[in-house]
This record gives structure tokens, C-alpha cells and sequence, in this order.
């Protein structure tokens, strides 16, 4: 089922989610929902809270949906250690519109659980480095304006507020 992404300012998305603590039937439903939703929406990396539901589960596919070996999911995540800096342009699908250079670590090792309650650990590099660090902060409610320059942030939050005012946000 395809979700409803919520948009910045949406209380919950500044939430840090709940620990997920049953790993059933109603966990995998929303994993597939999520990537059902990221598909649709053409992103590459969804996290619960960004649908409203308020638990570190989130979902990546670099791919986009065309390579199945791709599909991430990770329950409970953290990041065990960083590397490096990148300072790429990045997007976020309850920010539509906005893209912007934020600073993330090159490199990190993080630890998770699957769907089915298993931890395991995963390296990623460049822009799979990028998402995990990302769709982190969203389960610890941190938001990627919030990563941007003091400058940079409030150019974008004027420009969210005129796309209110205006009522295409
Ligand atoms: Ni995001």
C-alpha cells in the first residue's frame, strides 16, 4: 500500500522514533509499504516517521527498485563509526523542492536489525554512506535542514513558507 509522505514542519518528523521491539507480521507489512511508497515516489530512502509512524525502520534502494539485491532494510540502526567528509547536494521527500549541500562522513560502518530481528553490520561509501546517515538522523528526528548552514537553512525555510503562503507546499 502506498503511504502518505508528511512535509516538513509535521510534528512527528522531529520525533526521535521508538526502538521497534516485535519483529511480526505488521513490522513487514510496513516494510513493504515503505518501499512500495519510496518506489512511487522515486526516492532512495524512506523512513517511518516520514509516513508518520514514529519507529526506527527505514528503508534504502539505491537502485530505485531495479535490482532486488539492493533493497536495505534496516530496523533499529546506528551508525558504529565514520570516516571522512563528503559535501554533496541531497533531497529528502518530506522537503520537496529543496535540495541542498550538506556535510556527512565519506565512510560508515553502521548496525542494524532486519524485518526479522537479525543484526548485522553493513559499510557504506559515497552516496550509500550519504543515505544511511541520512535516514538515521530522520529515526533520531533530525532533519537535513537542520545539517545545512545557518545561511542555507533559513533560505530554505523562507522559501518553504512562501510555497505555504502560497499553498503549493
Ligand atoms: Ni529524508
Amino acid at each position: 500500500m502506498i503511504l502518505k509522505i508528511v512535509k516538513y514542519p509535521e510534528p512527528v518528523l522531529s520525533q526521535p522514533g521508538e526502538p521497534v521491539t516485535e519483529f511480526n507480521d505488521e513490522l513487514r507489512q510496513l516494510v513493504a509499504d515503505l518501499f512500495e511508497t519510496v518506489y512511487a515516489a522515486q526516492g532512495i530512502g524512506l523512513a517511518a516517521p516520514q509516513v508518520g509512524i514514529s519507529k526506527r525502520v527505514t528503508v534504502i534502494d539505491l537502485s530505485l527498485g531495479k535490482n532486488p539485491k539492493e533493497k536495505l532494510v534496516l530496523v533499529n540502526p546506528e551508525v558504529i563509526s565514520s570516516e571522512g567528509k563528503l559535501y554533496e547536494e541531497e533531497g529528502c521527500l518530506s522537503f520537496p523542492e529543496i535540495r541542498e549541500k550538506v556535510v556527512r562522513a565519506a565512510q560508515v560502518r553502521i548496525r542494524a536489525q532486519d524485518e526479522y530481528g537479525k543484526w548485522f553490520e553493513m559499510d557504506g561509501e559515497d552516496l550509500l554512506s550519504r543515505a544511511f546517515q541520512h535516514e538515521i538522523d530522520h529515526l533520531d528526528g533530525i532533519l537535513f535542514i537542520f545539517r545545512m548552514s545557518p545561511l542555507k537553512r533559513n533560505l530554505n525555510l523562507r522559501k518553504i513558507r512562501k510555497m505555504q503562503s502560497e499553498g503549493t507546499w
